[in-house]
């Protein structure tokens, strides 16, 4: 229905009969349906409005959408409440914040790991980045999860994060294959929490959630085959002269 242009309006009562139509000027159909629903002496049960014709319902269902939005209160008044929040249980609103701490914590640990690599001392610089781009990438996760709790009406609770090792080397080893287990460690974990927070979804019925975390799943899997050739790789190559070339090939 377009906006601005004259259309009829035809009015049914709740025994089928046709009151008749009439022609309005440039208002919008929900302004014109309302008044029409509410102001008459007899209760309407439907507004209907077509350009041109009356197309009376042909299947015996009449939907009452006036009626029904009045009885189900869709807007709330409480300044604190949500306006947009529709079908979101405080459960996964609650699964949704922890999701966002897991994530957090993940990047602080990877930005540990990029801290440790950059040192004088240490100097890989290929694995510095890719931790530092990873600690970025899992932050970047974090803030996903906090726009979509914004979006369901729900409240970003931020908790604390755990202060991570700053130390990384291991005497049989090294400290690249050490950290890039750990990494692979963490990447299954996140895997474990997407998991569960997919089945608080599942159990709540909110397909809108499970759909958001199809895409966090997808990325995950990738992220651990990544991760786990990394440490095949570095399994081979020893904790010398190889783990140089492994790290010259993450800044190519
Ligand atoms: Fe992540």
């Amino acid at each position: 229905m377009m906006l601005g242009a004259a259309s009829t309006i035809s009015l049914v009562k709740s025994n089928g009969e046709n009151l008749g139509h009439f022609s309005s000027p440039a208002v919008s159909p929900v302004a014109r349906s309302s008044k029409a629903v509410t102001g008459g002496r007899n209760r309407l049960v439907a507004a209907e409005v077509s350009k041109s014709t009356n197309h009376r319902p042909t299947s015996g269902v009449v939907f009452e959408p006036f009626e029904e939005v009045k009885e189900l209160m869709l807007v709330p008044t409480g300044p604190q409440e949500s306006l947009a929040r529709h079908k979101f249980m405080d459960e996964t609103e609650a699964a949704i914040n922890e999701q966002i701490n897991v994530e957090y914590n993940v990047s602080y640990v990877y930005h540990s790991l990029y801290a440790y690599f950059d040192r004088d001392n240490v100097a890989l610089k290929g694995l510095a980045k890719f931790f530092k781009d990873s600690s970025q990438e899992e932050r970047e996760h974090a803030e996903r999860f906090m726009g979509y709790q914004n979006m369901r009406g729900g409240k970003v609770k931020l908790q604390s994060i755990v202060m991570p090792l700053t130390e990384f080397d291991h005497p049989e080893k090294g400290d690249a294959l050490h950290a890039m287990e750990l990494a692979l460690s963490l990447e299954k974990l996140v895997n474990e929490k997407l998991l569960h927070l997919y089945s608080v979804a599942e159990r709540t019925n909110d397909v809108q959630l499970t759909d958001f975390i199809d895409g966090f799943l997808k990325e995950q899997v990738e992220a651990i085959k990544k991760i786990a050739e990394y440490v095949a790789q570095l399994r081979r190559v020893g904790k010398g002269h190889g783990t140089w070339h492994f790290d010259q090939a993450l800044l190519a």
